[in-house]
């Protein structure tokens, strides 16, 4: 079964397709008003969220489908103690396909073990948002025609921020990317990520501490907000909340064509004084979302025969453990800790992507 747990779930080929398929859907979606007729979503969503649920939920009304689930958790069956395993396994028999949002990394991946129906990741902890990929990507092909050849400015929390890591996941297989990397000290990219992404797929990648050294050189402007919510200490978020914000005076600075992306929520990084910019693409970008989620459920429901990379080469091993303290195998030992094994050796958690460690 086909599910999207982690970008590369999707091979660049497929992702193509998806977004091929969103544009079509964005130029006449009329020709696909009854395609889901009679199937349901399902959403599961233990964290807060307003546009990817609601993006979800228009999705699959846009298609003529229904969905059923819950946007609180303290109201769901995970207050008497349920895992998440289960509760995917039981809402797999009602539903057609999954959309599944969770604080703690790797949830989706285990529901995806026991699900009887495709699930997608609708964003994990600090580790992946594939689907806001997907709407950065429709956006970035719609405003300027292309996804390889392009510099891509990453701007703000590049440390606990879910979509950067996806997005650079997925923007590092098309020709030509380069990434320049703008954030305060405290919120660089994970060294770990920096080093198996950036330097091992041998992707070009320059980190500064501010955006006026490297505006002028974008294609994509992609700011984020400070996630809060992920910070050990409201002291350490105070630190480092306000540090970048994008105004008039800055974007004066940028090429002509460069395309300002957000996956919002805002909250300070961008003036309200940008937003009448042409170049400002991210309510734009809302839109586009809808679209490409429409296309993902089509495809993921279309190509169920197919497997997912995330599922290949697991093995359980009763000695090793997960180093991630933020990891589901650590926040609930009920999961089963799998590994897999990376083509250089190293062993890592089949949830989350962090490295294992001997109990012993
Ligand atoms: C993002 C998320 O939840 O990771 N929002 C979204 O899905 N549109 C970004 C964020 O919360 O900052």
């Amino acid at each position: 079964m086909k599910h999207l747990i982690d970008p590369t779930d999707l091979t660049r080929a497929e992702t193509d397709e998806i977004v091929a398929l969103g544009e079509a859907m964005f130029a006449n979606p009329a020709a696909y008003a009854e395609t889901m007729r009679h199937r349901k979503l399902g959403t599961l969503f233990y964290e807060p969220s307003t546009r990817t649920r609601l993006s979800f939920t228009a999705a699959m009304m846009e298609l003529g489908g229904n969905v059923l689930g819950f946007a609180d958790a303290t109201n769901a069956s995970v207050a008497k103690g349920e895992s998440v395993g289960d509760t995917a396994r039981v809402i797999s028999c009602f539903a057609d396909i999954l959309a599944i949002r969770h604080p703690v990394e790797g949830a989706p991946f285990e529901a995806s073990m026991t699900s009887l129906v495709p699930v997608i990741n609708a964003g994990d902890g600090s580790h992946n948002h594939p689907t806001q990929t997907l709407t950065d990507l429709i956006t970035i092909q719609k405003e300027l025609g292309r996804l390889d050849h392009l510099t891509v400015g990453c701007c703000g929390d590049l440390r606990y921020g879910r979509t950067v890591h996806s997005l650079i996941k997925a923007m590092a297989r098309y020709e030509g990317v380069r990434f320049v990397l703008i954030s305060p000290e405290e919120l660089r990219l994970p060294e770990d990520f920096r080093r198996e992404v950036c330097e091992k797929g041998g992707i070009a990648c320059r980190e500064v501490t501010s955006i006026e050294e490297a505006i002028s050189d974008l294609d994509v402007l992609y700011m984020t907000r400070v996630q809060k919510e992920r910070f050990p200490s409201q002291e350490e978020y105070e630190r480092v909340k306000d540090c970048f914000v994008l105004d008039a005076a800055k974007m004066a600075l940028a090429k002509e064509r460069m395309a300002v992306l957000h996956p919002l929520p805002r909250v300070n990084e961008i003036a309200v004084e940008v937003d009448a910019d042409p170049r400002a693409a991210y309510f734009r970008q809302v839109e586009y979302g809808k679209f490409v989620r429409m296309a993902l459920i089509t495809k993921l429901l279309e190509w169920k025969d197919r497997d997912t990379p995330s599922h290949r080469g697991l093995f359980s091993d009763a000695t090793l453990r997960c180093t991630n303290p933020k990891c589901i195998t650590n926040a609930d030992p009920r999961t089963p800790r799998r590994f897999r094994r990376q083509p250089d050796g190293t062993l890592v958690c089949a949830c989350c992507d962090a490295k294992a460690a001997s109990l012993k």
